[in-house]
């Protein structure tokens, strides 16, 4: 029997989601459809495109720009959320589970649960490139949604040492602020923050998670920032960061293996399927040449 799967965004068409879901689906030896969803970007519009689609049999969602915060919001109110998602205070997963926290017994069955895979996806991205996370210091440039993504996971990962820096400093200090009072996991005396021009010294790893790579600006990176891993969470284009620090002898790596690893964890919360996301990968980049 075919299980259906949907991508609710705006815009949608862009997204690569349906063939990295019809390559792990193969792979799992399932049948199943997965679709885009285009959604008018408000509130009502979204709660009903997911209503209908789990109402009519749907097994799991992915959810993207720009409603990660509206699912999140959503689970909140009517179902439950995952730890990750809570932290992140956003959404990118979402299936039908039993609540069991519901005395009546449609309601356990039906309740709209809310995961977050963004963050451990990219952890296993770089697990799988063999980059020593263990008490590596590491930087986070960056202080919105992506980069409030992948904190937790991160920490949890074992990271000995984390800064996090901001064109707007401010807004990093709120971050930290809020996931130190969102996890016990995440202690904020322990979380260095400063503005991305005073980010020097030397890092194991570090992770750009601005939205820079989608304009034309290029960050200012200061003369003495040294890294041995500098990643990228964005893909698909030439991307400054990852070659000012390759200029430098850095190992890089754009987070086109991300979007895979979070996409293999959805998957595999929806259909108890483990993937091998690497031979996924190499399947995907080949079908792309
Ligand atoms: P996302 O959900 O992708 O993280 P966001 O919440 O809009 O998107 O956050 C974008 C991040 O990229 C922010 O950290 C932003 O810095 P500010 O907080 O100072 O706005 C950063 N960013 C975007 N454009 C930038 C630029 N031209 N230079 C430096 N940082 C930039």
């Amino acid at each position: 029997m075919t299980q259906h799967f949907i991508v609710i965004g705006n815009p949608i068409a862009h997204s690569k989601s349906p063939e990295i879901h019809q390559v792990f689906a193969a792979q799992a030896g399932i049948d199943i459809s997965y679709q885009r969803q285009y959604c008018p970007d408000d509130t009502a519009s979204f709660g009903a495109v997911v209503e209908a689609f789990f109402n009519g049999g749907g097994v799991g969602a992915n959810v993207t720009v720009p409603f990660k915060q509206l699912a999140y919001a959503l689970c909140e109110s009517k179902g439950g959320l995952s730890e990750h998602a809570r932290v992140a205070g956003a959404v990118n997963t979402l299936l039908l589970k039993s609540d069991e926290s519901q005395k009546d017994h449609l309601q356990k069955i039906n309740a709209l649960y809310g995961d977050n895979t963004d963050g451990q996806g990219l952890v296993n991205h770089i697990i799988s490139l063999g980059w020593p996370l263990a008490q590596a210091r590491v930087a986070i440039i960056g202080a919105g949604g992506a980069a409030r993504g992948v904190i937790l996971p991160l920490i949890q990962a074992g990271i000995g040492q984390l800064t996090i820096a901001n064109r707007t400093l401010n807004k990093a200090e709120v971050l930290v602020e809020e996931l130190s009072a969102a996890s016990d996991a995440i202690n904020k005396h322990a979380i260095e923050t400063c503005a991305t021009t005073e980010l020097t010294g030397q890092f194991d790893l570090i992770i750009n998670a601005t939205s820079i790579g989608l304009s034309d600006d290029t960050l200012p990176i200061a003369d003495d920032l040294n890294c041995h891993y500098a990643y990228d969470m964005m893909y698909g284009r030439a991307l400054p960061f990852l070659q000012h620090f390759a200029a430098r002898g850095a190992q890089t790596s754009d987070g086109y293996g991300m979007l895979i690893g979070q996409a293999a964890l959805s998957f595999e919360r929806w259909t108890a399927h483990t993937i091998d996301v690497v031979k996924a990968t190499e399947i995907l980049k080949q079908a792309s040449k």
